[in-house]
This record gives C-alpha cells, sequence and structure tokens, in this order.
C-alpha cells in the first residue's frame, strides 16, 4: 500500500478525485456554510446533530453533490489526539463504514477538517493499513482483489496543509508509522496462518526471506541436529512428540557499530500447542494456531527495522515448535536437562512455552546482551490479570521496564509491570530435579516468570512481556492483533540514540580521535 502527503483543505477536497474520502473532524471545528460543498455539508450535519465530533461518529454519504469523490465519509475524532484518531478510523473502517474496504476502494484520500496535530497524520497512516489488512492466504476468494496480499485499498493520500508537506517530523512520523504497520502486518499475517501452513520449517523460510531482503540481516536456522549439541534437552522434549522438526531460528540485524552490545528478541514459536500429553480441552483449542505469536511479533520486528535501519544492533531468536501428544512425547514427570545444565521436572507437558524459552535465554547470553527481552504467549492466568488490554511486563531491571511501559505507551501498545517478589518461585521446588516447570494455580503468570529468571543472569537486564491476552482475539473478530510488534518497535528506536554511530564517532571534532582518522 502506497502512502502520500498531499496538500488538501476542505475546499480542494471538493473536487479531488478518489474512491473514498474521509473527513476528520476535532471538537473545534467551525465549518463555514456555503464556503465549498463539504463545509456547507459538515455545517449542516453539525447543526441538525446527525454529525458529532465524539470520537468515532460518524456519518456516511454516497456521491454527496458537488463532491467529486463517490463515497464519503465525515469522521468525528474526538479531541483529535493520536489516540482518538486511531480508534474513530478503526471504528469507522471496521463496522459503520466497512464499505471503506470493499474491493471498489482502491485509492481512498483523508483531509482535516480543521488543523491536524502531527501526530494524527502518522496515526492515521498506521490505522488505514492496519484496519485495511485482511486475512486471505488460505482463501480462495479475495484474490485479484487488489495487490498480492488480496488487499483492495493500494493508494492512501493523506491531505495535509501545504506547510506540514515540508514538515521533517511529520514525514518521519508517517515513514515509521508505514513501516511500523508493516511490522505489524507480517506478524498478524504469520500468526494468522493455521498451524499446518506456518510449520517451524516454514516459519525459518519467512525469516530466511525477510535477512534476504532486508540490508544489515542475516538469518542462521539450527535444526534438530544443532539443537542437540548445544544441549537444548528443555527445547527438545517439547519437539518429540510431533512429526515436524523443530527448528532454532536466530536473526542479526546490525544498524550499529559492532562493539554495541545487541538487544535480544526471543519469541515463543509453539506453532500449535495441543498440550502435549496434559492436553487441552478440545473447546477452541483451535486458537492454539496463536502460540507462536510471540515468535511472529519478532519476525515483525525485524520486517520493520528492514525498512527503518535504526542504529541498533538487535538479535531475534525463535525456539518453533510443535507441542503435540504422541507415543515419543514427553510425559508428566519426565526430567530433562536444560543447556544450562539445570535439570527440569516436567510435571505438566503443556506447560511447554517456558521449556523452549528457557534454552533460548540460555543461549542468549553468548551475544553479550546489553538487554533480553522474551515475547511469549505464556499463560492463560495473565489473561485472568490483565484482560486484552495490556500486556503483562516482568522485569529484573527498573530501567528496561520503564523503557518498556513507556515504549507501549507512545504506540498505544500498552504493558503492565507485575512483580517478580522470590516467594514466587517457591512452588516450583520439585522433589526430583533442581526446578519444576510448573507452581500452583495461584498466581500463574508470576510463577512463569519466575521459571524463565532461573534461566538469566542476575546481571543482566531482562524483560519477559505475557501475550496471552493482547496477541489475537477469540468470537467473531477471531485473528492476531500483531502486538507487541508497535512496544518493540519503539523501545528499540528508542535506544539508539543512546547508540552512537561510527558515523557520528568520526564527525565529532574530540581533539585526538578525529586528526587519527
Ligand atoms: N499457550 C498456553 C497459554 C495460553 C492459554 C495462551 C490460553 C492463551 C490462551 C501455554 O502453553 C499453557 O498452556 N499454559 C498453561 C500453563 C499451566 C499448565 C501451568 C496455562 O496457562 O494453562
Ligand atoms: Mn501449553
Ligand atoms: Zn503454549
Amino acid at each position: 500500500m502506497n502512502f502520500e502527503l498531499h496538500p488538501l483543505s476542505l475546499a480542494t477536497a471538493c473536487t479531488y478525485a478518489c474512491d473514498a474520502l474521509v473527513v476528520l473532524l476535532s471538537e473545534e471545528v467551525t465549518p463555514k456554510a456555503g464556503a465549498d460543498a463539504l463545509s456547507t455539508l459538515l455545517a449542516h450535519a453539525l447543526k441538525t446533530k446527525d454529525l458529532h465530533t465524539h470520537s468515532g461518529k460518524l456519518l456516511p454519504l454516497y456521491a454527496p453533490e458537488g463532491i467529486a469523490a463517490q463515497r464519503v465519509v465525515l469522521l468525528g475524532c474526538g479531541a483529535g489526539s493520536a489516540a482518538d484518531v486511531r480508534k474513530a478510523l478503526r471504528q469507522a473502517m471496521q463496522s459503520q463504514a466497512a464499505f471503506l474496504k470493499t474491493a471498489t476502494v482502491k485509492h481512498m484520500a483523508l483531509v482535516f477538517a480543521n488543523a491536524p496535530q502531527t501526530h494524527a497524520v502518522a496515526a492515521a497512516v498506521q490505522t488505514v493499513q492496519e484496519a485495511s489488512y485482511h486475512y486471505t492466504a488460505t482463501k480462495t476468494d479475495g484474490h485479484g482483489t487488489g495487490d498480492a496480499k488480496g488487499r483492495a485499498l493500494v493508494r492512501v493520500t493523506v491531505g495535509v496543509d501545504k506547510a506540514l508537506l515540508t514538515n521533517s517530523t511529520v514525514q518521519a512520523e508517517c515513514a515509521q508509522a508505514a513501516a511500523l504497520a508493516e511490522g505489524i502486518e507480517f506478524a498478524r499475517e504469520w500468526a494468522n496462518r493455521p498451524a499446518n501452513h506456518a510449520t517451524p520449517t516454514l516459519l525459518a523460510q519467512a525469516a530466511k526471506g525477510l535477512a534476504k531482503k532486508g540490508k544489515h540481516m542475516d538469518c542462521t536456522i539450527h535444526g534438530p541436529d544443532e539443537v542437540a549439541k548445544l544441549g537444548m534437552g528443555a527445547f527438545m522434549a517439547v519437539a518429540r512428540g510431533s512429526k515436524e522438526p523443530l527448528r532454532l531460528i536466530e536473526l542479526h540485524y546490525k544498524g550499529a557499530d559492532k562493539k554495541q552490545a545487541p538487544i535480544v528478541l526471543v519469541g515463543k514459536g509453539i506453532t500449535f500447542d495441543t498440550g502435549g500429553i496434559s492436553i487441552k480441552p478440545s473447546a477452541e483449542m483451535d486458537e492454539m494456531k496463536f502460540d507462536m505469536g510471540g515468535a511472529a511479533s519478532v519476525l515483525g520486528v525485524f520486517q520493520a527495522l528492514a525498512i527503518l535501519q535504526p542504529r541498533v544492533n538487535v538479535i531475534g531468536l525463535i525456539p518453533a515448535c510443535e507441542n503435540m501428544p504422541d507415543g515419543a512425547a514427553v510425559k508428566p514427570g519426565d526430567v530433562v536437562t536444560g543447556m544450562s545444565g539445570q535439570t527440569i521436572e516436567i510435571l505438566n507437558t503443556d506447560a511447554e512455552g517456558r521449556l523452549v524459552l528457557s534454552d533460548a535465554l540460555t543461549y542468549a547470553a553468548r551475544f553479550k546482551p546489553a538487554a533480553i527481552v522474551d515475547v511469549a504467549t505464556l499463560t492463560g492466568a495473565c489473561i485472568i490479570s490483565l484482560g486484552a488490554v495490556r500486556s503483562g511486563l516482568f522485569a529484573n531491571d527498573d530501567a528496561l521496564a520503564t523503557q518498556l511501559q513507556t515504549a507501549g505507551d507512545a504506540a498505544l501498545d500498552a504493558c503492565w509491570r507485575m512483580p517478580l517478589d522470590d516467594e514466587y518461585a517457591q512452588g516450583l521446588k520439585s522433589n526430583f530435579a533442581d526446578v519444576a516447570n510448573v507452581a500452583g494455580r495461584a498466581g500463574g503468570s508470576i510463577t512463569a516468570a519466575k521459571f524463565l529468571q532461573r534461566f538469566i543472569a542476575s546481571d543482566t537486564p531482562w524483560a519477559h512481556l505475557d501475550i496471552a491476552g493482547t496477541a489475537w482475539k477469540s468470537g467473531a473478530a477471531k485473528g492476531a492483533t500483531g502486538r507487541p510488534v508497535g512496544l518493540l518497535v519503539q523501545y528499540l528506536l528508542g535506544q539508539q540514540e543512546k547508540t552512537p554511530t561510527p558515523e557520528k564517532k568520526t564527525t565529532k571534532k574530540t581533539a585526538k580521535a578525529s586528526s587519527k582518522s
């Protein structure tokens, strides 16, 4: 999808040819009847109270007189903040004005009825891309409707004041929003694909494809033999019951100096979670295809990194496998030895995410990371705690926790910090191994995090995001959300300011250094 900024006012929007025109109005709008066809319409509709400026209130119109666009949506955007604009556009495109998503709408234009806040422009760009995505990979309809992804909307013109056209903040924010939207979409697409279309092997291929296209990127895939050589007994125990061979995906993005310690992102990649021998009930078990949502979000981040190319070093690690019951499957009570050397009693084979993550976290240490952030659809208990609004955040480092929380708030992809007191680890004691993989029901998301923490050196800043409640929606709107790609990309972009680039170092006129280079 292509975005462009174009000078548009209400008056010029009247004659602007496009398939659909969305007019965004925030509270202070005071259109003058008689000024132009759109202003007249707005003034009239506001007066009759058929139109309101509350965020998400809208009035769809068809071929109104004096306006070139065939479809017009007048859309209230509340205070006109980025959050209000996002909410309004999302609502408009998803329900009341669903025609914005139909095959006939290939070119959409947006115009702000009153001066937009600079951030609202970027929010509009991101939301339109997000809201116009629809899944087609395993459907026979939906193809041939537009671009290769089956999306009809191929061109979006964001109308702004002439002054904003050359505003570098707006331009940068729009480019960032478009890249972020691509990353989110990539994550949604892979998470949405059914488990037989998103096997560990296929995920690895997707990662390879990303690295091939992206600058400063490479990708190594480790198969069962390499993983065995690394001693990843916990990861292997989970994969044992499946015919699909496991993959450990390792992605590197090098945007900064080699000497800069990387940030390692670890994504849970259970491509299907039956529970294993501790099998899950069959109701809604299909949703366990989303159990690689963490992995998908790491891939989505790399997609955004490929476009944005920030000055930061990032490594992505994805332990990918299925959790299946089988004659060869791991059994409750089995004790395995992970890469860290710790023995683990697998009391419940459905607590498999923490097992695959434990080995990936151990492996992460070899990169001497500045920080490790793991992302996982880890516990049903996290859904009980925080619902679908905020992801659970656990961290052994206050600075890292604050950075992630702030990034989440800014990206409208919020998380909430949870505790990690050592007392929570008591339930993980085992009579037969160094640690058990489950504690009781109480504080289930916290005890899971305490299990993970055992595989992190205490001097390495580490955070764990439990996205069980936020990675996908159930019910009629069933599908992946692409969270927390927004949070993670925002966090990584924030890290680069502290990362001096090689160029910066040489241009700095600090006595000796510059004369030497
Ligand atoms: N993938 C699930 C967590 C999950 C459950 C995510 C429901 C989203 C919706 C995870 O592997 C799991 O099964 N966790 C168990 C842990 C328990 C056995 C300690 C859970 O939450 O029930
Ligand atoms: Mn499970
Ligand atoms: Zn799982």
